[in-house]
Order: structure tokens, then sequence, then C-alpha cells
């Protein structure tokens, strides 16, 4: 085997379905809650998990789409933000064969439908005649769509942070309004649960859409997993990932476990850095676990790591980054909390002092960019933190050692966050 750190970055750029998913049993009770409640009143709502990239929130859709469907209560289709403004996309997301365009549509209903539905629909469409579809609207397709249906609807949408691109178009935005509003409000005709994960962000960009809140029970911030799933998520990968079965002994299991959680903070994302790489390497080799995880894993765990880092990162400036990892290292250890002033105040002085000739980015523009790749995230208004633990350390490792932007003397950040 290589010692090529790069061969684990598929592994941790992966996202999507966890092979072995564990935890978030308080989210799923509430979840599981809200699909009995809107299945008994024929209703729906809005149901939204944001949390930093890594936290894991394409999985828990996958997750919870699948378990919702295992009832036999749901179908499940997953949507896209395009669903949501065109029809074409919506009918493609629901595998609505009917839909194809407006003349065919009117025909076939017109004999299955009747007449009231035609008036209806003729009334929308005038309504919104000159708009760039050419067929019904998103929310008459739903309603269509629900009113055919005998169980319930369940969509997933992830990224709904991507919503805020939307704004500015004016049909657009009132084409996902629309839908959103025939949901959340349960006037769909039918069950149908919109389960939504998004940036730590989204519901601020709900918020644009015309939801200025979900019902209580709806909004679920995710953060790290709790000891014992991520353990169970390791032991998971070890034994049934690496296919170790009945050769497993306990306690060098157990130093396994130790060891990578050692270095994953129950960071889901991080986990899948290290996880199935150990998987990966018992596979091939097919024996007898070694006392200790081999350090290729760690190793290749740890680039996996910083690939993510990095791949955040990516589109900010360094001057931001330093004074960043600056603001960190003077907090105490492992409270990268700052209140948004703070951070624009060492983002001006940073852009001040690093280049005065070069058209760079503003502050507030910086800050932006940090939620949006998830880099920072709003704890409380106008609060803000550096959502993934890990990532404290790593920034001021990387960045902290800088001049002082107080007082321009140079300082490691290092040994400052290291000292407290
Ligand atoms: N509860 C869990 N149990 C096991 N594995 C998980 C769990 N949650 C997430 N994972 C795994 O961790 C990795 C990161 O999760 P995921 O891609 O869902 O994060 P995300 O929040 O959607 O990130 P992003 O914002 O970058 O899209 C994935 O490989 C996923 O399979
Ligand atoms: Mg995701």
């Amino acid at each position: 085997m290589t010692n090529n750190p790069h061969t684990s970055l598929g592994a941790a750029m992966d996202g999507g379905r966890a092979r072995y998913f564990h935890g978030r049993d308080e989210v799923w009770d509430k979840f599981q809650s809200i699909l009995k409640s809107a299945w008994r009143a024929r209703g729906g709502t809005v149901f939204l998990v944001q949390g930093p990239p890594g936290a894991g929130k394409t999985a828990i859709l996958h997750e919870f789409a699948d378990r919702a469907a295992q009832t036999g209560l749901w179908d499940h289709r997953r949507i896209e933000i395009a669903s949501l403004h065109d029809s074409r996309d919506l009918a493609d997301a629901l595998g609505d064969q009917s839909y194809s365009d407006r003349t065919s549509f009117l025909t076939e209903t017109a004999t299955t439908k009747g007449a009231d539905y035609i008036a209806n629909y003729r009334r929308e469409m005038r309504r919104s005649e000159g708009k760039e579809r050419s067929g019904p609207t998103p929310k008459m397709l739903l309603r269509w769509y629900v009113a055919g249906m005998k169980k319930g609807l369940l969509l997933t949408l992830d990224e709904v942070q991507n919503l805020s691109a939307h704004k500015a178009s004016l049909d657009r935005r009132t084409a996902i309004m629309d839908v959103l509003d025939i949901i959340r409000n349960a006037t769909a005709g039918g069950p149908v649960v919109l389960l939504a994960g998004g940036l730590g962000n989204s519901m601020s960009v709900l918020g644009d859409f015309g939801m200025s809140r979900l019902f209580s029970d709806c909004l679920h911030n995710i953060g790290v997993l709790d000891v014992a799933a991520e353990r169970n998520v390791i032991r998971d990968w070890i034994v049934k990932g690496g296919e170790i079965g009945s050769k497993v002994r306990t306690h060098i299991l157990n130093r396994w476990i130790d060891t990578i959680a050692a270095e994953t903070d129950g960071w889901p994302q991080h986990i899948h850095c290290f996880a199935p790489e150990a998987a990966q390497w018992l596979r091939r080799r097919g024996s007898l676990m070694p006392d200790t995880v081999p350090e290729v894993v760690m190793e290749r765990g740890r680039a996996g790591k910083h690939a993510y880092y990095a791949q955040r990162i990516s589109s900010l400036e360094e001057h931001h980054l330093c004074a960043l990892a600056t603001l960190i290292a003077s907090r105490p250890l492992g409270a990268a909390m700052f209140t948004q002033m703070a951070l624009h105040r060492v983002f001006r002085a940073a852009t001040k002092k690093h280049d005065l000739d070069k058209e760079m980015m503003s502050p507030v523009q910086a800050i932006q960019v940090a939620i949006r790749k998830g880099v920072l995230a709003a704890i409380a208004p106008r609060r803000l933190s550096v959502p993934i633990p890990s990532m404290h350390n790593w920034l001021v490792d990387t960045y902290g050692n800088v001049e002082d932007l107080n007082h321009g003397r140079v300082r490691s950040g290092r040994d400052e966050y290291r000292g407290r």
C-alpha cells in the first residue's frame, strides 16, 4: 500500500448516505412525531436540520427518509431547489409522468378532473402569463400530485441555504414561496412534509422566502455526535466494514476506537476520514488486527481532515485567516466565539495592514463567505463561532503565527492558545 494521503480524499469528500448511521435520536424522535401528526391530520410542515459542513445533515436526510418509507405510509421524493420554481424539474423529481406541456395537460385533465379544475388552472395561468414557464406552476403541480396519492409525501431538499441565490428574481421567489407556503400551512391537500437540510444560515434564508419561523420542534441545529454514537460508528466501520467478524478481540477493538475517536471529536466528517481507512486497511489484510491502529491509517485520516479544512477556507483571503486565528487564540481554549463587531474589527485591521493597494474582500464580505462555507456560524444575533471544534486548533496552528494585529508585535497564536 502506498503512503499517499491523497488516496483518502475520496472518502473525505464523500457526502450522502451514511453506511453506518448512529445517533441523532432526539432529532429522529421529533421528526417521527411530526410525521405521525402530519399523517393523522393530513397536513404537513417544513422540518429543518441545519448545521456546519460535515455535521451530518445529508446523512440525516437519507436516513430519516429511509425510515419514513419503511413505515409504508410515506413516499419519499428527493427534490432540488430548481424543483421549487420549475414545474418540469418538480415533475421529474416527483416522477410525475402526466406532466408534459400545457396543451397535453389540459387535454388529459379535461377528461379526468372536470371543469372546476380546468377553470382554476386557467386562472392560475392567466395570473402567471409572461413568466418563464409554459405549464402549471410548481404549486399547482404539487397539489395535483398530492391529490392522487394514497400515501403521504415526504420531500427532502438538501443545501437549502442556496435558495438565497433566487431571492432577486421575483418570479422564482414567488413560485418558491408558494410551494413552501402550502407545505408549511398544510394546504397541499394531503400529508406533505418537507425535510430540509442546510448550513447554519438556512433558517434566515428561509425567512427571505416568507418563512419567518418554523413550528416548534421543526428546527434543529446539529453539531457533534454524542460519545456513544461516535464510538458505534467507528466500531461498525471496523467490525463490519473491516470484515473482522469473529476475529475481533474486545480490548484491541476498544484501543482502535479510542485512537480514532481521539482525532475525530465527535465530528461525523472526521470520523469518515479515519474509519473507512481503517476498514479498508483491515479488509486488505484479511487477518487479525494489530494491537494498535497502523500509522498509515492515522496519517491518511489526518490528511483527509486537513483537506476538508482547506476546502472550507479556500475562498477566504490569508490575512482574514490570520486575523481569525489570532482572535481564536485570544479566547479561552475551545471557546471560539465572538461578536460580529469584534471579528469585523480584526478583519478591518488586517485588511488595512496587509495590502492597501490591492482590491480585496471587505470585512463584511469575508464574514459572509466564512458563514457560507461553514467556517463561521451565527450562534445568536450578531454572535459568531467557529462551529467545527477541531478546526480551532488547525486554524491557530496554520495561521496563528502572525503579527499581533492590535500591537504590531509578532507572537505565536499557537503558543498563546496552548498556554490557556
Ligand atoms: N449520524 C451519522 N452516523 C454515521 N455517519 C454519519 C452520520 N452523520 C454523518 N455521517 C457521515 O459523515 C460524513 C459527513 O456527513 P454529511 O455529508 O451528511 O454532512 P453534511 O452536514 O451534509 O455536510 P455538508 O454541509 O458538507 O454537505 C458523511 O460521510 C456521512 O456519511
Ligand atoms: Mg451535505
